[in-house]
C-alpha cells in the first residue's frame, strides 16, 4: 500500500517521507542514524486543539503539560510559550522545567516514593506539591509548610493501554484512597496550609471516555466529602492524563469532543450541585501533546532471510524505543525512501541488541526493503527519548526539531566519550 499520512505535517513527497516541510533524508544524510524527529507545529496544534476543545465548555481549565513523556528542553519551551501549566514527577523534571521557563507556581509536583531531601528541594524551588501518601505529608509539614498543597486520589477506578501503565485501583501505589483522603486534608489544614488543589490520575494511553467520566464521578464525590466535613475550597481539580492517541493505521482516536463535553458536563454540574464554588478544571497530558509530532529514523544496515523469518536489521533497538518491547506496544513503520512502493513481503524489524526480544516490530507487510533503506517509526514523540539507555554500551542518538522547512539540532548525539562520563577506576585498579 502507498503510504498516506494520517497527518498533513507528514508527507509524501514523491515517495519520500517529509515532517513540517523536511525531507527526513537530508535529515539523515546531515546528522545520521538513529535520528529523532519532532514536529513543532504538530505539538502546538495537539496542545490548541485540546486546550480550545475544553475552553468550548468551561472558561477556567489548565494543562498541566505531562513532562515525563518528552522532557527535551525545546519541547518544555513550546509548551511554556502555549502557556502550558507542567505536571513533573522528579527534581530532575522541575529543574528542566525551570530551565526552559517555566514559573514555579505553574509546577505541580506530583511524586510517589519522595525522599526528604527531595522534599528539600521542592520547597527551595516552590512549586505547588501534589501528596501521593500521608507519609510524605506529615514528612513535608516538618521540613516547611506551604501555602498551596494538592492531594492525589486513587479513586480506584483506572485504565490503560497495558497493565503497567494503570495507575489507579487497589493495587495501585500511587495516591491516597478515599478512606484517608479527609485525613490528609485535615493534616495539612490543621498544620496551616490555606490553599487547597485535588488530583487524580486513572492510567495511561486511554481511548474511551467512560473511565475518565466513571473516575471522575468518584473525584468529585470525594471532593464534596472533603468540603462538607473540612469546609475546604479548592482552587483546582486535576483529572489527571491519560489521553490516547491511536497507534495503529485506521485505529479510532479518542473522541475530543466527546470528552470534553462529558467531562466539563459533569463538573459544572457537580461543582454546583455539591458547592465546590469555580474550580480550575485540570488535566495533565503527556502522550497526546507530543506523541504523534515525532518519529524515529533509523537506517537498515542488514536483510537476513532464514528459512523460516525475513528480518530486517536496522541501527535502532530497544535502547531509543523500549515500547514495543515493554509494553507489546505496537508503533507503525514505514519505509521512509519508498513511500509509493506496494507492500509485497512480510518481515519482522530487528534491532542491534544482544537479545531476543530485541524486536521494533513483528510480521509486517513492507515493499521490498534493501540495505541502506532508512525506516521511520511513527509515534514516537512520547516515552520515546526519555526511555531510552545506553544499554550494550550504545551512545544515545540525537534528536531534531523541524518547523515550516526549517530544522536544528535540539539534542547531540552522545559519542564513545559519554560512555566513560562519570566513571572511575579504584585506585588500585590503576596500573
Ligand atoms: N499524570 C500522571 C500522574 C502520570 O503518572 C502520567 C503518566 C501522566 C500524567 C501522563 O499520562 P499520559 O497523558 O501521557 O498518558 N511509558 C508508558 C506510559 C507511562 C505513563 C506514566 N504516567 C508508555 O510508553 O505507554
Amino acid at each position: 500500500m502507498v503510504f498516506i499520512s494520517p497527518h498533513k505535517f507528514l508527507e509524501n513527497r514523491d515517495g519520500t517521507l517529509y515532517i513540517d516541510g523536511v525531507s527526513v533524508v537530508e535529515l539523515t544524510d546531515k546528522f545520521d542514524t538513529p535520528l529523532y524527529v519532532l514536529s513543532e507545529n504538530r505539538i502546538r496544534e495537539n496542545f490548541r486543539n485540546l486546550r480550545d476543545a475544553l475552553l468550548k465548555h468551561y472558561d477556567k481549565i489548565r494543562i498541566y503539560y505531562s513532562a515525563k513523556a518528552n522532557t527535551s528542553l525545546a519541547v518544555l519551551r513550546i509548551l511554556r510559550d502555549e502557556g502550558a501549566y507542567l505536571d513533573a514527577v522528579s527534581p530532575g523534571e522541575v529543574f528542566l522545567a525551570l530551565k526552559a521557563g517555566f514559573q514555579p507556581e505553574k509546577i505541580l509536583f506530583t511524586g510517589t516514593s519522595v525522599r526528604n531531601d527531595e522534599l528539600d528541594f521542592l520547597v527551595r524551588t516552590n512549586v505547588v506539591i501534589n501528596i501521593d501518601s500521608i507519609s510524605q505529608l506529615k514528612r513535608l509539614i516538618k521540613i516547611h509548610v506551604p501555602e498551596i498543597l494538592s492531594v492525589r486520589v486513587n479513586p480506584e477506578i483506572g485504565a490503560g493501554h497495558h497493565e503497567h501503565v494503570i495507575t489507579a485501583g487497589r493495587n495501585s501505589k500511587f495516591g491516597i484512597c478515599e478512606a484517608d483522603v479527609a485525613k490528609a486534608y485535615e493534616i495539612a489544614k490543621e498544620a496551616g496550609v490555606k490553599r487547597f488543589g485535588i488530583h487524580m490520575h486513572i492510567g495511561s494511553g486511554i481511548l474511551s471516555v467512560e473511565p475518565f467520566i466513571l473516575a471522575a464521578e468518584k473525584l468529585l464525590e470525594i471532593a464534596h466529602h472533603v468540603r462538607r466535613s473540612l469546609g475546604i475550597k479548592f482552587e483546582f481539580m486535576d483529572f489527571g492524563g491519560g489521553l490516547g492517541v491511536p497507534y495503529r493505521l485506521g485505529e479510532k482516536p479518542l473522541n475530543l469532543e466527546e470528552y470534553s463535553e462529558r467531562m466539563l458536563g459533569l463538573f459544572r454540574s457537580k461543582i454546583r450541585e455539591y458547592d465546590l464554588g469555580e474550580p480550575f478544571f485540570c488535566v495533565e497530558p503527556g502522550r497526546y501533546i507530543v506523541c504523534d509530532a515525532g518519529i524515529l529514523l533509523t537506517r537498515v544496515n542488514t536483510i537476513k532471510i532464514t528459512p523460516f523469518k525475513k528480518f530486517i536489521g536496522v541501527d535502532a533497538g530497544f535502547n531509543l524505543l523500549v515500547r514495543p518491547v515493554m509494553y507489546g506496544a505496537y508503533h507503525h513503520i514505514i519505509v521512509a525512501n519508498r513511500l509509493n512502493q506496494p507492500e509485497e513481503e512480510v518481515y519482522d524489524v530487528a534491532g542491534p541488541l544482544c537479545e531476543s526480544g530485541d524486536i521494533l516490530a513483528r510480521d509486517r507487510p513492507f515493499p521490498g526493503v534493501y540495505e541502506g533503506d532508512l525506516l521511520a517509526i511513527l509515534n514516537a514523540g512520547a516515552y520515546g527519548f526519555v526511555m531510552s539507555s545506553q544499554y550494550n554500551s550504545r551512545p544515545r542518538c540525537a534528536e531534531i526539531l523541524v518547523k515550516d522547512g526549517r530544522y536544528s539540532l535540539i539534542r547531540e548525539r552522545e559519542s564513545l566519550e559519554d560512555l566513560l562520563r562519570g566513571q572511575r577506576l579504584p585506585e588500585w585498579l590503576e596500573h
